[in-house]
């Protein structure tokens, strides 16, 4: 038996006797796919989450998305198996950083991306993943909306709704250093692929896209459509289910460098060792908590 059989049987039988539930998000390493209970997007993974009658939620994703679990199910005990994996773009904006933008603008409600702590969702209105954030926008009526912390979200949203935002300048280091042009030598290459992108990708990446979606709406677009080749703009992770759902198809991706680092500190030593020492947990203080589940709550409740 090879090493990562093993670890899976370890795994698999703890997981069992620990009565935990294994959440992976779709950038994950894939042997970490392959023994999770449920693989998504943020907002599939925070309806998992909050369904589960699981009493341990192992979350093989980044903070913010165990976070996420926690204020949902805090009942639960939440492991993040490795305490490090944290999110760039989460990180570009702080408690203060939001007052100070609510000072600015007293009137505007205020919608925070999913990729976010739990202490910037405490003082946001409302939260949204990439999933349903221009539902979430074109849900609320506001003279003026601030939105954070991603940039490039921002104006596709503000381009899908006609609505004009407040946005803040942060972005994901790994969708934003994807250029128009290593797409526009891709498209050359493989003249019939249609091109797939996340949201957090810049504007004139987006503007090649035949489709824009969640990592969850990209696997949906590759299964439906019934083009051949698809050109992949997100994380590399998603290839593993990409070949897997779909044998037929070729994927190309914008460059070999677009790897969540964060993302693949999650290994099955990290998973099995969590499951063994119920550490590291991620728990939000009760009082950020409950702020943050209303801004929550009102993201799971709309589509
Ligand atoms: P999704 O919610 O689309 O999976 O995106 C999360 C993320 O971190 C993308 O970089
Ligand atoms: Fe954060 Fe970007 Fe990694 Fe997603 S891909 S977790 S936004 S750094």
């Amino acid at each position: 038996m090879s090493r990562d059989d093993q670890l899976i049987k370890s795994i698999a039988e703890l997981k069992k006797s620990r009565e935990a539930i294994i959440l992976a998000h779709n950038y994950q390493r894939s042997e970490i796919q392959e023994i999770a209970d449920f693989t998504g997007d943020s907002l599939g993974l925070a309806r998992q989450a909050a369904a589960t009658q699981a009493r341990i939620i192992v979350f093989c994703g980044v903070h913010f998305m165990a976070e996420t679990a926690n204020i949902l199910s805090p009942e639960k005990i939440t492991l993040l198996p490795d305490p490090e994996a944290g999110c760039p773009l989460a990180d570009t904006i702080t408690v203060e950083d939001l007052r100070d933008l609510r000072k600015k603008h007293p009137r505007a409600v205020v919608i925070t991306y999913v990729n976010s702590s739990a202490a910037v969702k405490a003082e946001s209105d409302y939260c949204c993943t990439s999933g349903n954030a221009v539902q979430v926008v074109k849900a609320v009526e506001a003279e003026e909306i601030i939105f954070a912390p991603d940039r490039n979200l921002g104006k596709y949203v503000e381009r899908m709704t006609g609505k004009k935002l407040i946005i803040w300048e942060g972005c994901c280091p790994v969708h934003d250093r994807i250029t128009r042009e290593q797409v526009e030598k891709l498209k050359k290459e493989h003249p019939h692929a249609l091109f797939v992108a996340h949201p957090e990708c810049r504007q004139e990446v987006l503007e090649l896209a035949d489709k824009v979606a969640s990592t969850t709406g990209i696997y949906e677009f590759v299964r439906e459509t019934s083009a051949g080749e698809i050109i992949v703009g997100s994380e590399r992770g998603m290839l593993y289910r990409l070949e897997k759902e779909n044998p037929a198809k070729r994927f190309y991706f914008p460059s070999e460098d677009t790897i969540c680092p964060n993302m693949k500190l999650i290994t099955l030593e990290k998973v099995l060792r969590s499951l063994e020492i119920l550490e590291p947990r991620v728990e939000v203080p009760e009082e950020v908590r409950l702020r943050a589940l209303k801004a929550v709550e009102r993201m799971v409740s709309i589509g």
